[in-house]
């Protein structure tokens, strides 16, 4: 049996050696290459064109191998009832949190501002802010956000969080659910997104979230591109009620050059880098988990269909 790893970038090599170098037993193929189909037993995926986990009778898990799984659950050619895993990884959660704080600071000191005046030779110092002026919302508390809350907490920042179900974080004030979104989102100066993708969260950054923050509120978003209303962003930080955004990920990737982020002075772009899996940190639990197949235990890491994370 073997592992085959569908993926559209350049990096399925990458992948097959870290793998072939912690366990040289297992047959890894490239989905480019002629594989015995047959004789697949975990999908290594990430961003796979559409219906090409398709046509591997033996399959028994497909595993993602990032953190989200929405490039999954939207395929509609996916294979019914075969287990979906993902990465929960130490380097992934602590280098979005790193990511973050630097956003955060950035905000803080004007220094996407002070860039904008290098470059057109401006002198223009401008009032800054201290950590004990922010409160910092975290929209979803899983792995990666409640990483983020602690590192931020270590800095003094306030901090408080939001997501579906009541998570309980030491030292973070935390709301649950529609009902508790707008006392959360009235007390946020930067909003941090790091939701799941899925249908309850697709738009969910929208006119009507941003205008239940304070005026000058900036947004963070870091998650996925689905959850922002493009058009929304625009308009309230044209308006004047958001102060900035900083965008990491987009509805589509690479961005087209005609879109209007790219020229907006308060946009501030990076290029979907904000964490990205680190092949030796995270070949260990795919292989942990092909271990499993084989001795027919429980997998690690596995995703709810039903709340799609
Ligand atoms: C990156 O976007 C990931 O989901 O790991």
């Amino acid at each position: 049996m073997g592992l085959v790893i569908i993926r559209q970038d350049n990096k399925i090599e990458m992948w097959k050696e870290a793998l072939k170098r912690s366990a040289s037993d297992i047959p890894v193929y490239s989905y480019l290459e002629d594989h015995p189909r047959e004789r697949i037993r975990m999908a290594l995926v990430w961003k796979h064109p559409s219906g090409a986990i398709k046509g591997y009778p033996n399959l028994e898990c497909i595993a993602s191998s990032g953190a989200g799984v929405d490039f999954l659950l939207e395929d509609k050619d996916l294979p019914t009832n075969i287990p979906i895993t993902r990465v929960v990884d130490e380097y992934l959660a602590k280098d979005m949190s790193e990511h973050v704080i630097a956003l955060i600071f950035s905000h803080l000191k004007n220094l996407n501002q002070y860039k904008v005046d290098q470059f057109n030779k401006i002198w223009s110092p401008l009032d800054y802010q201290r950590i004990e002026d922010l409160t910092i919302g975290i929209m979803g508390l899983g792995a990666l956000g409640k990483v983020l809350a602690e590192d931020l907490l270590r800095f003094d920042f306030k901090v408080q969080g939001w997501s579906s179900s009541r998570k309980n974080l030491s030292g973070i004030k935390t709301f649950a659910g529609d009902k508790e979104k707008t006392a959360f989102l009235n007390t946020t100066q930067i909003l941090v997104c790091l939701l799941p993708l899925t249908k309850e969260t697709f738009g969910i950054l929208n006119k009507d979230l941003f205008s239940q923050l304070p005026k000058d509120a900036h947004i963070i978003n870091v998650a996925r591109g689905g959850h922002l209303v493009d058009k929304d962003l625009l308009e309230m930080l044209d308006n004047g009620h958001l102060s900035g955004a900083s965008l990491d990920v987009y509805h589509q990737e690479p961005l087209s050059t005609e879109h209007p982020f790219w020229e907006h002075s308060k946009v501030h772009m990076t290029p979907h880098y904000a964490s990205v899996s680190d092949t030796n940190s995270v070949v260990p639990q795919i292989l942990e988990n092909y271990r499993r197949l084989e001795n027919g235990q429980k997998l690690l890491n596995l995703v709810s269909k039903t709340k799609g994370y």
